[in-house]
């Protein structure tokens, strides 16, 4: 097991059927240029999605290895949630960013969730594409009540990531954000310390 309590692709792999099911979700990111108000630089744009439990959560979801491998299963997936823009999405393992063991909520009684993570950056125009086609896909309205861009920057009065990180979200879903969040440095160290103290009050 490696740091902050992560499995790898192939250890996780090894946790099997029945005892254990496997659901695969990715985080979604591109650069972007914009500026709120004209003036607070956004960096990035990343993807969550409001589901129907009311959560926030990574578009993804339970994937049946007998049907292939994870990344086929998550594909299948992404095409459900997000739609025609996810056509020509590519995610492999090398986009694997780690799997939580036992996390959260028990799929059936006597069964254990593994949740893996993918990460994958997109062009602008890919990220575009997603969203363009969000509402045209199978399971909008649905499971996939609508997608949202994460807001990276906290402004004067708090407000942004601080706000954000007090919503709910299912599963181990918050932590894989942060840890993402700081590991590609989406947000810089200080700011990410800085809003995780305001979301804490
Ligand atoms: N971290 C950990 N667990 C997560 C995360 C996450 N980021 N996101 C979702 N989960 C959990 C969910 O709580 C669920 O138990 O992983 C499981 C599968 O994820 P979903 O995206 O909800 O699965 P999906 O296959 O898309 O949806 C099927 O219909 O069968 C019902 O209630 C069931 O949630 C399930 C949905
Ligand atoms: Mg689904
Ligand atoms: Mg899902």
């Amino acid at each position: 097991m490696g740091d902050r309590g992560l499995l790898s692709r192939a250890e996780a792999l090894r946790l099997e059927p029945p005892t254990w099911c496997h659901a695969c979700h990715a985080l979604l990111y591109a650069p972007c240029s914009g500026r709120l108000f004209g003036r607070v630089p956004l960096r990035f744009a990343l993807l969550m999605q409001l589901r129907f439990d009311g959560r926030l959560g990574f578009p993804g979801g339970f994937v049946d290895l007998r049907d292939g491998s994870l990344e086929a299963g998550l594909l299948r997936e992404l095409l459900e949630e997000l739609g025609p823009g996810a056509t020509g999405l590519e995610v492999g393992p090398e986009e694997h960013a780690g799997a939580r063991p036992g996390s959260s909520d028990e799929p059936r009684p006597g069964q254990r969730l593994v949740a893996h993570l993918y990460v994958k950056q997109l062009q602008p125009e890919q990220l575009r594409d997603i969203e363009e086609g969000a509402a045209r896909a199978p399971d909008h309205g649905l499971e996939v009540l609508g997608l949202v861009r994460v807001p990276l920057h906290t402004l004067w009065d708090g407000s942004g990531l601080p706000e954000f990180l007090q919503q709910r979200f299912v599963g181990s879903a918050r932590d894989q954000l942060l840890d993402a969040l700081h590991r590609l440095n989406l947000v810089p160290g200080h700011e990410l310390e800085r809003a995780l103290s305001l979301a804490r009050r």
